[in-house]
């Protein structure tokens, strides 16, 4: 099963969410779970070293005659039941070999949580979020946010919302606009900052976004 995190902003919190639902999956997945990165910032937000290449944009370069287990030789075992498809250092492309790994990370038995980064048209990982099981649009309740909700390449089958105290904006307004169930609210809170500055995400995963990606984890790692 794949889930693709993206967004429509830079700095929704794609990457950190992302990251937390592998760490949940991983515990509560009986084969673990797979997080892969198309963006590049994984390896930090959970702190382990950045592993570089070989990566995604290697095997994507590759073509039709990468060898069978050539993906699978990507992964890094990251503990806590997570391994990581670390993204390599290359360009990511061509679309019908991100079409082709959308399709293998779907087929994976293990939950696969891709971190997509942000998406226009132009953006390499549209054909592997457009391929994905769920497709979990990260998005805070900002105006400028969601004017490009509707300019985005693709539609999302839910929302993980990253609340803010004091926003005009609150969940159903952003269901309105973007036509999706939130299917998670994470408060920002700066002792999550904190942890994820501290790159402690794995070792440390604050309570609040554990609590909140737990029920929509729960039927994933099923
Ligand atoms: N729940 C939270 N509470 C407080 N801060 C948070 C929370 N989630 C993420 N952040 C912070 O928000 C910033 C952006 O997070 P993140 O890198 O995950 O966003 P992104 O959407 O992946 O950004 P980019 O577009 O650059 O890839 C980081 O500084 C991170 O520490
Ligand atoms: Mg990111």
């Amino acid at each position: 099963m794949l889930i693709s995190c993206w967004s429509v902003k830079g700095g929704a919190g794609t990457t950190v969410v992302a990251s937390a639902l592998a760490l949940v999956l991983g515990r509560s997945a009986a084969a673990g779970s797979l997080l892969a990165d198309l963006a590049g910032d994984v390896p930090a937000a959970i702190g382990v070293a950045d592993p570089g290449d070989p990566g995604v944009s290697g095997w994507l370069a590759a073509g039709r005659d990468v060898p069978a287990d050539g993906l699978a030789r990507l992964e890094l075992d990251i503990g806590s039941g997570v391994s990581l498809l670390p993204r390599g250092r290359g360009a990511l492309g061509p679309p019908e070999r991100m079409e082709a790994l959308a399709g293998l990370l779907a087929a994976d038995p293990r939950p696969v949580v891709a971190d997509c980064g942000v998406l226009d048209h132009h953006a390499p990982a549209v054909p592997l979020a457009a391929g994905a099981t769920q497709s979990l649009l990260v998005i805070r309740p900002c105006y400028l946010a969601l004017r490009r909700v509707a300019a985005a390449p693709i539609r999302p089958s839910g929302v993980v919302l990253l609340t803010e105290t004091g926003r005009a904006l609150g969940r159903s307004d952003v269901e309105n606009v973007v036509g999706a169930p939130v299917r998670a609210e994470i408060p920002v809170d700066p002792g999550v900052a904190r942890i994820i500055d501290a790159g402690m995400l794995a070792s440390r995963m604050p309570r609040s976004v554990d609590r909140a990606l737990r029920s929509l984890a729960l039927p994933l790692a099923a």
